[in-house]
């Protein structure tokens, strides 16, 4: 199965992003995790919505053909940062390469709230706008206090975080293949 990532964080230093890494190696023999990357999309226009740049294309191309969808959202202001935001625009327009895909949410702040409020939104406008009617139910996964989570390489070190998630990618495998049969 192949999974995209799309990581609400461009900055090189972003939990959101090393969560994404750790998912992708620790869970490197169950599926292929490709992290996409945000930087080149442009700020979203109307009018370049049918003739998109290169950046767009290829982005909204790895997202149509990956079979699932990973979200990792980092909290701003109480909600989605504008980076990830910018990201739904350009998939939610013209053909809707979101619509139909099974995905999930998890997301990495240094409050300890861990990204509530950011995924309350973002399961809202997934669903809301129909973008995936096939959301993981459950399977929450807030990583508060990330800065004390990982160590100074980047490695998520969070004993009962690493225990969950292994057995929340079980319950997402068993999703996905739901509908991928
Ligand atoms: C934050 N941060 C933050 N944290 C939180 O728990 N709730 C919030 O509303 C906000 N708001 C916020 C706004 C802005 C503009 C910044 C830059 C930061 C802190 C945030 O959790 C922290 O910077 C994370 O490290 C961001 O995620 P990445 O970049 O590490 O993935």
């Amino acid at each position: 199965m192949k999974v995209v990532a799309i990581v609400g964080s461009i900055r090189k230093d972003s939990y959101n992003r090393k969560l994404a890494e750790h998912v992708k190696n620790r869970y490197q023999d169950r599926f292929d995790l490709e992290i996409l990357d945000l930087k080149p999309l442009p700020f979203y226009n109307q009018d370049l919505e049918n003739e998109p740049n290169e950046a767009v294309q290829a982005f909204k191309d790895k997202v149509k053909a990956a079979d699932a969808v990973l979200w990792v959202t980092p909290e701003y202001n109480g909600t989605i940062p504008g980076v990830l935001a910018n990201a739904i625009d350009w998939l939610s327009r013209v053909d809707r390469v979101m619509v139909g895909k099974p995905s999930w949410i998890m997301g990495a702040s240094m409050g300890q709230l861990g990204t509530v409020k950011a995924q309350l939104h973002l399961r809202d406008i997934l669903l809301a706008m129909g973008l995936s009617s096939h959301l993981l139910p459950g399977n929450e996964v807030y990583v508060g206090a990330a800065h004390e989570k990982f160590d100074a390489e980047g490695k998520l070190i969070h004993e009962p975080t690493i225990q969950f998630l292994d057995t929340v990618v079980d319950n997402f495998i068993k999703w996905m293949n739901r509908y991928h049969q």
